[in-house]
């Protein structure tokens, strides 16, 4: 919608309609690089019959609880004068104990089958905010890898449960340590300070890429990687897709800084699409020759 402006009617040029939320943008993304993946969580009501069914209808395989309350539409204004986006998210529905209690074991059922589990995403309302912590410990004892995206309290009860990994944006992590990064060296500093906190690494994104403290063969490394400017159609997503990235190239097996490289061009393709979650992967193979990944000084680690 060009020209958006408070306390005006507008009228839209064009709009469309998918299932969202991070975890189901990560599904989608994971699908679009050819990897295998299921998509779980709370569905209900009819908006949760129609998040169903179009998942399936992209053949995204999924597996969600269905809840009593309705899920929540969620609403992004892209406006391609200005380039920004607003959003709009609803409260969302309240899950209720044995819902909750349904996930915990849908999930332990769901990781038999997985390698690595994602837990993405704000805590819906009724859900404690320490169920990440548990979700970890669950997939932990069954030997499935936890990478975890989200942010405020969740995450920080997330950390000290110990995940394979954490990946948030520039604000969460600054949310995280508990302060605001003005130098170049914060967020290098941070990723030390969030493994500090417990995640065997942690991986800080923005616009121009990302900094992470990572394990490579069981050694911390402390890489940056840049991407070049993107014209972008909407960053919504990016870190969605970035987070696939990661996933799809530490499931095939790659090293920390190829996971970083392919992680990077996924969530700079993406910016190229309206959707969330949406890859080219002919996109990412030319955006990730382009990406530079480089080792920091051990000097700037915590
Ligand atoms: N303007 C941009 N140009 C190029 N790449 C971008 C841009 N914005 C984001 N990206 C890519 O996406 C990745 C994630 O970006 P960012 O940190 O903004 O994610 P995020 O805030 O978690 O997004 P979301 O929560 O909407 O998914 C970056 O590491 C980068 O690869
Ligand atoms: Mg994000």
């Amino acid at each position: 919608m060009p020209g958006l402006r408070a306390g005006h009617r507008h009228r839209s040029v064009d709009a469309a309609t998918l299932p969202g939320g991070k975890g189901v943008n990560v599904a989608r993304a994971l699908k679009a690089l050819g990897q295998p993946v299921i998509a779980t969580g709370f569905a209900g009501g009819s908006a949760g019959s129609r998040i169903v069914e179009a998942l399936t209808e992209e053949s995204v395989l999924n597996d969600f609880v269905r809840i009593d309350d309705e899920s929540r539409t969620n609403t992004a204004v892209l406006d391609p004068t200005s380039g920004q986006s607003t959003e709009i998210n609803e409260r969302g529905p309240v899950v209720s104990e044995a819902e909750y209690q349904q996930f915990l074991e849908k999930l332990r059922y769901l990781g038999r089958g997985a390698k690595l589990c994602v837990l993405a995403g704000s805590l819906p309302l009724g859900v404690p905010v320490d169920a990440y912590a548990t979700m970890i410990a669950d997939m932990k004892r069954m030997g499935v890898e936890t990478i975890v995206d989200t942010e405020g309290e969740p995450l920080m009860h997330a950390a000290k449960a110990v995940p394979d990994a954490v990946t948030p944006n520039l604000v969460e992590a600054e949310g995280l340590v508990g302060y605001e990064f003005t130098e170049d060296e914060d967020a290098a500093n941070a990723v030390g300070e969030i493994v500090q906190m417990g995640p065997l690494e942690a991986v800080v994104t923005m616009a121009e890429g990302c900094v992470a403290k990572l394990l490579n063969d069981g050694e911390p490394l402390l890489v940056k990687a840049t991407v070049p400017t993107q014209d972008v159609r909407s960053a919504i997503g990016s870190g969605d897709a970035f987070l696939a990235g990661y996933v799809a190239s530490r499931y095939a097996g790659g090293e920390a800084l190829e996971c970083i490289r392919q992680a990077v061009a996924c969530g700079a393709e993406s910016t190229r699409h309206f959707g969330a979650g949406i890859l080219d992967p002919a996109g990412v193979h030319e955006l990730a020759a382009v990406v530079s990944v480089r080792a920091l000084s051990v000097s700037a680690a915590v």
